[in-house]
């Protein structure tokens, strides 16, 4: 019997079917799903949101952001942050000795730990065993040193098999070795180029059109842009995204989106959309799309208010409600 996927969806958000039965709907649709278009991956990002009720602190999310350098102390910050707004419980924030008394003074809210170096590396792998997902890259900075950590982290995080988001100077270190997240684990890993990011690869790869199937089948991209485009290894959960946004291109706001990314993506795999081999890919197209039109909306509403001047201090102003816009 061939079942409606939006009529399942709806009557699961809008009767709040319990969880069994919701997903028992989703499973029978994800072995047919063809066309994954905006309407459905929004439905789908409604349903990964947790309840508020009824849970401990940790069930909505342990995400760790790994960046910040001596130069950069506000990228990790902006990522921080915005994990934690969205919905996270704990955020915890991996960075240099001298960023982290500069991070924490930022923020009470946050857990700064200043162990990122190659000595502290068996005290930072026993703290990413407790988290949900890594978020790698803002605000690193490009030195050796930094490179060579940043390898350690990765190769730390696949022999864990922990979700992984690779942003900004992350990607600069993936560029310089590509084979460092080949074949990467399920539940995966997921990149947020943008287009000079983007550039770098399609030039290592050599190749302009098929350059993200590099590196397997769980590892997917996010090319952000003008319009935001994403690429994973089954087309048919692929997609374009150009709603929202401003021409406005502060510093921060790409943290915001691997910030809010590493929320929703922590929601989706927990959610387990399909129960079977398909369901890590349809969480990240899911959580990826979630994030991009939520941080586009922050942009096009903070722009609204502040023009010119805006700036992602401004957009982490405009979280709930443009939240509350895009899911409630
Ligand atoms: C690149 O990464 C791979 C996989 O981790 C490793 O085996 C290789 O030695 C690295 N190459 C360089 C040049 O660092
Ligand atoms: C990609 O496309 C551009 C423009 O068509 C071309 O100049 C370049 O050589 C191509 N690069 C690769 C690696 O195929």
């Amino acid at each position: 019997m061939k079942l409606n996927w939006n009529n399942y969806l709806i009557a699961g958000i809008m009767f709040a079917m319990t969880v069994e039965t919701a997903k028992a709907s989703i499973v029978d649709e994800c072995s047919t799903i063809d066309n994954l278009n905006e309407e459905k991956l929004l439905n789908l990002g409604k349903l990964i949101i947790p309840e508020l009720e009824g849970k401990s602190k940790g069930e909505a999310g342990k995400i760790c952001v790994v960046g910040g350098s001596t130069e950069y102390t506000g990228a990790p910050y902006f990522a921080a942050l915005s994990s934690l707004k969205i919905g996270a419980d704990l955020v915890y924030v991996f960075t240099t000795e001298n960023a982290a008394p500069i991070i924490k003074s930022y923020s009470p809210d946050l857990i700064v730990y200043p162990y990122l170096n190659s000595k502290n590396l068996p005290k930072m792998s026993s703290l990413l065993h407790k988290m949900d997902i890594i978020i790698i890259g803002p605000g690193l900075g490009r030195e050796d040193d930094t490179i060579k950590i940043t390898y350690e982290i990765i190769e730390a995080c696949k022999l864990l098999k922990k979700p992984l988001i690779i942003d900004a100077d992350g990607l600069y270190a993936v560029s310089k070795n590509l084979t460092i997240i080949k074949n990467y684990p399920l539940p995966g890993a997921i990149l947020t180029p943008n287009n000079q990011e983007a550039k770098r690869f399609i030039t290592a790869i050599s190749s302009n059109s098929t350059w993200y199937t590099f590196w397997g089948d769980h590892v997917s991209v996010l090319h952000k842009g003008g319009e935001d485009h994403y690429y994973s290894s089954i087309a048919s959960f692929d997609w374009t995204l150009s709603k929202g946004g401003s021409g406005r291109r502060a510093g921060g706001q790409g943290d915001i989106l691997s910030g809010s990314l590493g929320t929703f993506y922590t929601w989706a795999l927990k959610y387990d959309l399909c129960d079977n081999e398909k369901s890590v890919q349809l969480a990240q197209s899911v959580a990826v799309y979630a994030a991009a039109r939520f941080t586009r909306m922050c942009n096009q509403k903070a722009f609204a208010i502040y023009g010119r001047s805006m700036t992602a201090s401004d957009m982490l102003n405009q979280i709930h409600s443009s939240f509350d816009d895009v899911f409630v």
